[in-house]
């Protein structure tokens, strides 16, 4: 790797399984553009707790997730694949974070507000979670973070606790990272035409089977008028092109059943390899990556909590 290229770095949350919003929004964009970058790619565990209080799915999570990257085209040759709890310089420098912003601040947060609303409880944890994903990114002088447009805040949460660190403690001592959002995905629909997202209920999975491809599918909720079905033709379009997709859609004007049909085909033709390699991934093989992934994590963290602990006054 080569010290003049620009540090990307993204992750997502060991908590559920992976659905296509995922991966058209996050895992594809990173999987597209990894390569041109020194890049990182994380297993977001300890923010899973946020959420997440069962330990036999937090393992298994975990697990998947990691399988789910490597699937999905990740060669963790290319980059450093590791996961967030395996590195402790997380939890410190998210603590630093933690007590030069308010709580005032935190609480505005859409992410915090969203799932309190949802009825999550508002531990701790999910309001000050920007802070721990501001030091994911900013432990690796990271330049660019591929995220969907549900991020945005998140980064701009980073760039302002970057911005109070280095006023106090002196300029430059953190980068301040930018996002990298793809207009073309923007935001995936789910079968209910809202965001799709893990916890709604409304996802088709990144791997799962035949029929619960089917199932979600068929299930997509269509306007009863109109000769296009808008939720379907959404999720089609992050498969087809607008040129391939209009002779279909013409030839199929009105019949939504069939139209979902031939959806169904091309994500089973889409995912079937990525179902195939996954389905060769061991769990040693995985275990192996995040041992490798976390020496190589620690590196390049452990200069920056550095700079850190010398800037905060605590290096004696
Ligand atoms: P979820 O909402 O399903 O819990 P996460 O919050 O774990 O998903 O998001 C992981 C990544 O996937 C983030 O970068 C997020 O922006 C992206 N993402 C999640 N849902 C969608 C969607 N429906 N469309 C586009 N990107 C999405
Ligand atoms: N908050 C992100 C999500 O819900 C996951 C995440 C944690 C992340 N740390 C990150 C994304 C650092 C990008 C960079 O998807």
């Amino acid at each position: 790797m080569q010290e003049s290229k620009q540090r990307l770095l993204t992750g997502l949350q060991s908590s559920g399984a992976l659905h296509i919003g995922n991966y058209f929004g996050a895992l594809k964009p990173f999987v597209d553009m990894y390569e041109q970058y020194d890049s990182y790619l994380m297993v977001a565990d300890y923010h899973a707790l946020t959420s997440l209080r069962d330990p036999l799915r937090m393992h298994t999570n975990i697990i998947n997730v990691v399988k789910d990257y490597l699937a999905a085209g990740v060669d963790p040759d290319k980059c450093v694949l590791f996961r967030q709890s395996d590195n402790q310089d997380h939890m410190e420098l998210a603590w630093v974070f933690n007590c030069l912003v308010t709580m005032p601040f935190l609480m505005q947060g859409h992410a915090y507000k969203d799932k309190v609303a949802k009825g999550l409880e508002p531990n701790a944890g999910l309001a000050t979670y920007p802070m721990l994903q501001a030091a994911d990114i900013t432990l690796y002088n990271i330049d660019v973070v591929p995220v969907g447009e549900d991020q945005r805040q998140h980064l701009e949460y980073t760039r302002e606790a970057v911005g109070k660190f280095n006023r106090a403690y002196g300029e430059a001592v953190l980068k301040a990272p930018t996002e990298k959002i793809f207009d073309t995905v923007g935001v995936v629909p789910g079968t209910d035409g809202e965001k799709m997202s893990k916890s709604k209920g409304n996802t088709i999975p990144l791997f799962g089977s035949t029929a619960e491809i089917e199932k979600a599918v068929m299930g997509i909720v269509t306007d009863s008028d109109g000769d296009i079905p808008e939720n379907v033709y959404a999720i089609h379009r992050l498969l087809k092109s607008a040129e391939e997709l209009a002779p279909i859609y013409e030839t199929h004007k009105g019949r939504y059943g069939d139209l979902k049909k031939l959806l169904v085909a091309d994500l089973q033709a889409f995912i079937a390899p990525m179902r195939e390699r996954r389905d060769s991934i061991t769990d040693e093989q995985v275990h192996q990556v995040l041992l490798d992934g976390a020496q190589k994590a620690k590196q390049t963290s452990n200069q920056t909590i550095n700079r850190v602990r010398t800037a905060i006054g605590i290096n004696l």
